[in-house]
Formats: structure tokens, sequence, C-alpha cells
């Protein structure tokens, strides 16, 4: 379960998107660690915490990217808009199974949030640090 954990790698260099990237993947933590039937209802109360994360997190980011005139925002924003769209439908379809949320869907999950960090997240926060960007939007 750790290797599913934060790991320094992922870090964009903007601290406040770190903070949220680590709180993402410890809800996610969390969530694999149930369910037993005990810890049903509590599992379910992190999956809806973790679209709440989602949410807040990437409202963060676009916001930032609308300020910075960030030039691949679209592409950005869709990609947040299309995952948004799988952790509900996980979500919907994980709280009316009886057995709860399926371990398997929120690896998946798990894995498209490192990817994302990892390629789309870094590009923007690249952007960001560059002093040039000013060229590049006007190019
Ligand atoms: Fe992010
Ligand atoms: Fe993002």
């Amino acid at each position: 379960m750790k290797d599913l954990g934060w790991k320094d790698e992922y870090s964009v260099g903007i601290s406040a998107v770190d903070f949220q990237h680590r709180r993402i993947f410890d809800c996610i933590i969390s969530i694999l660690g149930g369910p037993s039937d005990d810890d049903k209802l509590r599992v379910e109360a992190e999956v809806v915490r973790l679209l709440g994360l989602l949410q807040q997190h990437f409202a963060l980011e676009e916001s930032m990217m609308r300020k910075l005139c960030y030039p691949d925002m679209e592409k950005h924003i869709e990609e947040h808009r299309a995952f948004n769209a799988d952790v509900h439908d996980l979500a919907q379809k994980s709280l009316r199974k009886k057995g709860g949320v399926s371990h398997e869907a929120i690896k998946l999950a798990h894995r498209w949030l490192t990817e994302h960090i990892m390629t789309s997240d870094r590009d923007y926060a690249a952007f960001f640090s560059n002093p040039m960007r000013k060229s590049r939007k006007m190019g």
C-alpha cells in the first residue's frame, strides 16, 4: 500500500498544489484500506471526500492556468473533466453495489492521477516558472 503514497518525485514545485496532491493520495490509500463490512460506511464517506478534494484541486489548478494564460489550458481542463466524470461514475456504481468500492477502479484512478501529475501538471508548472512565458504566449 505504501507504494501508492505520495513520493517526492511527484512534486511540481508549487506547495499548494503538492499539498493537495498529497491529500488526494492519502485519501486513495484510505479507500483502499477497506472495505470490510464494518467500515463500508467509512469507505463510502472517503469516496465522497475524494470527489470533494478533486473538485477543489481542479478548481485551484484551473484558476492558476486562467490567471497565467496557460496556452494548453483547454486540453488540461478537458483531462480534468473526463477524470471527474469517471470518478463520479465509479463512486455511483461503488455506492450502489453491496460489496462496496471497487479497488480495481480506485487503482485505475490512482494510475491516472500519477500520470496526469507527471505529465500535464508538470507541463503547466514548468510554464509557470518559465520567465519567458510571455513570449510563448505571444508566439
Ligand atoms: Fe493536479
Ligand atoms: Fe491537473
